[in-house]
């Protein structure tokens, strides 16, 4: 496995991977969410390459960019492991040089969700995912569905902006009790760790309603805010029951439905998602 850090590194290495080509883009502190897209890369590509950068554009001066979690070391090790042939950690001075001034921004699927409650971040995510893809040139990109909305922003870039690359959402890996893997669970308590199971608990109830016929999205929100109440650690942002493509909040639900959730346990905030899927 190679590990580049400039991009006149990268541009060399890049030359000698065989193609198809798939790119994993992370921030590092990788965990078995991050490693299922490497192996899923695996499958579908002749070389695999990953990119580790803790983007400071997409978390806002109140978010924890100074804090976020980090371990290359261990990270490489992992990637070693799982095959990986190529680890490009950019510098800062590569991702954004002095005098930095061009942006990438997606404007209606980003107005939403994440994007309301975290202003700035998806520009600051598309911006370096053009960046991360223009460098390393992948033919297949892999993305997690834990972060919905943003498999849906960078969809809709590489349509608008034609890059030349497929883009695999891969299923959310989950803890044996349900919570879903993220970086962030590392800044759970013990208690907090047991109280963040209510995301899943929440949006499995309401999957279970909707199953169980109910198709008002209201009432569908419903059933997730009272179960966050049962949870005196939770502090709910939003739980939604929107348009999978357009990510607008349903009334009726038609044709199947994202349930997403973001929630403060204690200081840590946590997302997750559930695909309701068109029933017959
Ligand atoms: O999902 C992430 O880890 C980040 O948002 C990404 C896609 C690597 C961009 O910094």
């Amino acid at each position: 496995m190679k590990v580049v850090h400039t991009l006149t590194e990268l541009r060399a290495a890049r030359t000698e991977l065989p193609e198809p080509l798939g790119l994993v883009p992370t921030m590092g502190f990788l965990h078995q969410g991050h490693l299922s897209l490497v192996q899923a890369a695996r499958k579908e590509c002749a070389s695999v390459a990953v990119s580790i950068f803790v983007n400071p554009t997409q978390f806002a001066p109140t978010e924890d960019l100074a804090s976020y979690p980090r371990d290359l070391e261990q990270d490489l090790r992992l990637l070693e492991e799982a095959g990986v042939d190529l680890v490009w950690a950019p510098t800062d001075g590569d991702m954004y040089p002095e005098g930095f001034q061009t942006w990438v921004s997606v404007e209606e699927v980003t107005q939403q969700l994440e994007g309301a409650r975290r202003p700035g971040h998806f520009r600051g995510v598309t911006t370096v995912v053009a960046k991360l893809f223009n460098g390393v040139q992948p033919q297949k990109a892999f993305f997690g569905q834990k972060d919905a909305q943003q498999a849906v922003v960078i969809q809709q870039m590489v349509r608008d902006l034609n890059f030349p690359i497929d883009i695999t959402v891969c299923p959310i890996i989950r803890e044996a009790d349900g919570l879903a893997l993220s970086s962030r669970n590392t800044y759970l308590s013990p208690a907090e760790r047991k109280a963040a199971t209510i995301l899943n608990r929440a949006l499995k109830a309401a999957e279970k309603a909707y199953l169980d016929g109910e198709r008002s999205a209201e009432k569908i929100r419903k059933v997730m805010y009272d179960k966050f109440q049962t949870e005196p650690l939770a502090n709910v942002q939003y739980a939604s029951c929107a348009d999978p493509k357009t990510l607008q909040e349903l009334e009726q639900i038609t044709h199947g439905a994202l349930l997403s959730v973001a929630v403060y346990i204690g200081k840590t905030r946590l997302i997750d998602n559930i695909v309701l899927l068109e029933m017959p």
